[in-house]
C-alpha cells in the first residue's frame, strides 16, 4: 500500500506491506537512529513521536501512521538539539543503545521549548525505557533538563 505521512517535518510517500511496522519503515528510509531491541513493546529503544505522543514503533503498524506527524531521533536532533546535548554533557549513557528512545521521551516530556518549564513528570517517561548498562540518575537529569541538585530522590 502507499503510505503518506509526515516524517521529521517532511511529507513522505512509501510503498509498504500492510503488516509493516513503523520501526521497519523508518529504518528502511535510512533513519537507523531508531533502534530495534525487544520488538515486543518493552524496552523503549524504538520510541518515536506520533502526533506528539511517544509510541513503540516496533508495535505500531505503519499504515496507522497515514496522515500523521512522525518524528524520529534524527529529526529531533535537528529541531531540538538541546535534548541530545543534555545527554552528551551529562554522559548519560554507556553503550548508548537506549539513548535515542530516551531523547524521544525527553521531547515528549517537554514538547514546547518556548514554554516555561512545567512540573515535568520525568519518571513516567522513563518507565517504558530499559537501560541495562548504566544508572538512571543522569538519564533522568538529562530528560528533565535540570541539574542533579534539582532532581529530588522521589523521582530517581
Ligand atoms: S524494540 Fe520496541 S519496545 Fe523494544
Ligand atoms: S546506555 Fe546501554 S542500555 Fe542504556
Amino acid at each position: 500500500m502507499n503510505l503518506e505521512f509526515s516524517l521529521n517535518g517532511h511529507p513522505v510517500t512509501v510503498d509498504v506491506p500492510v503488516t509493516a511496522s513503523l520501526l521497519d519503515v523508518v529504518r528502511d528510509l535510512g533513519l537507523t537512529g531508531t533502534k530495534e531491541g525487544c520488538r515486543v513493546g518493552v524496552c523503549g529503544v524504538c520510541s518515536v513521536l506520533v502526533d506528539g505522543s511517544p509510541v513503540s514503533s516496533c508495535l505500531y503498524l505503519a499504515p496507522c501512521a497515514a496522515g500523521r506527524d512522525v518524528w524520529t531521533v534524527e529529526g529531533l536532533a535537528a529541531s531540538r538539539p538541546e535534548l541530545a546535548r543534555r545527554f552528551a554533557e551529562l554522559e548519560a549513557m554507556q553503550c548508548g543503545i537506549c539513548t535515542p528512545g530516551q531523547v524521544v521521551m525527553a521531547a515528549a516530556a517537554s514538547p514546547d521549548p518556548a514554554l516555561p518549564e512545567p512540573e515535568r513528570p520525568g519518571k513516567p517517561y522513563l518507565d517504558g525505557s530499559l537501560c541495562r548498562c548504566t544508572g538512571y540518575a543522569t538519564i533522568l537529569q538529562a530528560l528533565l533538563g535540570v541539574p542533579a541538585t534539582e532532581v529530588d530522590d522521589a523521582r530517581r
